[in-house]
């Protein structure tokens, strides 16, 4: 059984006591006669419950309430009134109070009324311990050093716990966006929920409408028989998380706006309205705020999307978090590999520290990956890494940079094939960087998805 403890704070000694005396067979109490003494008291343990007199010498019952309820917001506080006052009840109850009890106590009422305050603590305790168990299943480890890394995840904290509250998430790629979504999903109360993910970018654009939204049966040819729930109706509960938003095409923009002033929409083809609860977290790379004044994005969608904006920085904007995420990340693929590496030489982890991480973190994961996979011994050292290789890539930059390009031979120059070299160039070390991923690959050269994939096997780059 679990014992609960119990904070009584009257300036009456003999309410104190006859409190004490009925609950302290049950409870562990302790008794305050000033509300000073039980917020000190508070620094060193919390009680489960607090019993609060209203008419207290020094600060008053309802200054205290609000600094408690400030400090612990959570804190279950059963306030105890000289008579029934209205409007301190009113007051009190504004302030988050469970319930109220008057004087003189009847002490079996007040046992019932402690019973149950005691009773949704016990419930709330356990969903909690729930949800630490679903974080910690499915959020893998997040590593967070950085003072700027640490305060965005005081605020997905905070957000997370409005369920309805849209918040988008912005960040260069492999800063971690994915994973925050998912962070903050399963820190909502809606944890037990599906999450549902759509890559927009990679939803070829005349088939985004049918899939957010679904679609009715003969919507369109090719649509099966009996219709298709859409991906918004699989969030309902939980978190719908909209990737790549940025690429949504005009059409699947207007009836994002809609659903999200009114929670409600159509299915393609449909006429009947359908009405899902779920938050919308939605990801871009790019600056949402260029393409609304570019007349690319919607300005009232964005407006609606980003009612809270989280901003990750760059890994290059917080280079304390590079070595532990670099240790982090050898541990998770010595593991994986089977290898006996244990540390970073100090010259691995000083080139670490000097390379220019424009694919963030992901970059320093395929890194390591690499490194770990065909390295050998117990310590990464910097030729494993591959990074002093990989600064040729520069090359190209500072080639054109500094010579400019070769002249026009006499007999001309073929442009498009010209182009096309480049263009192979680029797309080949695009995906170097991203580690054969070619979502990510595309982000690098500012590319649609879709179009990346049909050059990549145009150009027939491996
Ligand atoms: N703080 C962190 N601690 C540990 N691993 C992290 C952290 N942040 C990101 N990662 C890892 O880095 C990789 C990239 O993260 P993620 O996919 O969330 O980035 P992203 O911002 O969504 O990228 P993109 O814009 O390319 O979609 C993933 O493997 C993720 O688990
Ligand atoms: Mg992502």
């Amino acid at each position: 059984m679990i014992e609960y403890s119990i904070y009584v704070v009257d300036d009456e000694e003999s309410v104190r006591d006859g409190i004490s005396m009925v609950l302290g067979e049950d409870y562990r109490v302790e008794t305050f006669p000033i509300a000073e003494a039980a917020i000190d008291a508070m620094s060193e343990t919390t009680p489960d419950l607090i019993l609060l007199d209203i008419g207290l010498p020094g600060m008053s019952g309802i200054d205290a309430l609000r600094e408690i309820k400030n400090s612990h917001p959570d804190m279950q506080i059963i306030i105890i009134t000289a008579y029934e006052d209205i409007d301190t009840v009113i007051a009190a109850m504004k302030l988050g109070a469970y319930d109220y009890v008057v004087k003189p106590l009847y002490m079996r009422g007040l046992k019932v009324t402690i019973q149950n305050a005691l009773e949704t603590i016990k419930l709330r305790k356990e969903v909690q311990a729930i949800q630490e168990k679903y974080i910690e299943d499915n959020i893998p480890c997040f590593i967070r050093e950085s003072k700027s890394i640490q305060s965005v995840m005081e605020l997905i904290e905070m957000v997370a716990k409005s369920p309805d509250t849209p918040i988008l998430i912005t960040g260069e790629t492999g800063t971690g966006k994915e994973l925050i979504a998912s962070a903050i999903h399963y820190r909502s109360p809606r944890f037990r929920g599906p999450l549902i993910t759509v890559n927009c970018a990679a939803i070829p654009a005349d088939l985004v409408e049918s899939e957010l939204f679904g679609y009715e049966k003969g919507a369109f040819t090719g649509a099966v028989e009996s219709g298709k729930r859409g991906l918004i109706e699989e969030a309902e509960d939980g978190t719908l998380f909209l990737d790549e938003v940025g690429d949504l095409s005009t059409a699947a923009q207007a009836k994002l706006l809609r659903f999200l002033d009114e929670g409600q929409f159509y299915r393609v083809g449909g006429t009947k309205k359908l009405s899902v609860k779920t938050r919308v977290i939605s990801a871009t790379n790019r600056d949402l705020g260029t393409m609304v004044k570019k007349g690319r994005f919607r300005r009232d969608l964005f407006y609606r999307l980003a009612v809270v904006e989280v901003a990750i920085p760059s890994l290059n904007q917080r280079r304390e978090d590079i070595v532990p995420l670099a240790r982090h990340f050898l541990l998770e693929f010595k593991e994986k590999f089977g290898k006996k590496f244990s540390s970073i030489s100090p010259e691995a982890e000083k080139a670490l520290m000097q390379h220019d991480w424009i694919g963030n973190i992901r970059e320093l994961r395929n890194v390591i990956e690499r490194g770990v996979l065909t390295g050998s011994g117990r310590e990464l050292t910097p030729g494993a890494l591959g990074l002093v290789k990989s600064d040729t890539r520069e090359t190209p930059r500072k080639k054109k940079e500094k010579a400019g390009y070769p002249p026009i031979p006499p007999g001309g120059v073929d442009l498009t094939s010209a182009m096309e070299e480049f263009e192979k160039f680029y797309m080949a070390e695009a995906l170097k960087r991203a580690g054969g991923r070619e979502t990510e690959a595309a982000k690098f050269l500012k590319m649609n998805y879709s179009t990346f994939r049909y050059r990549r096997r145009k150009l027939g780059i491996e």
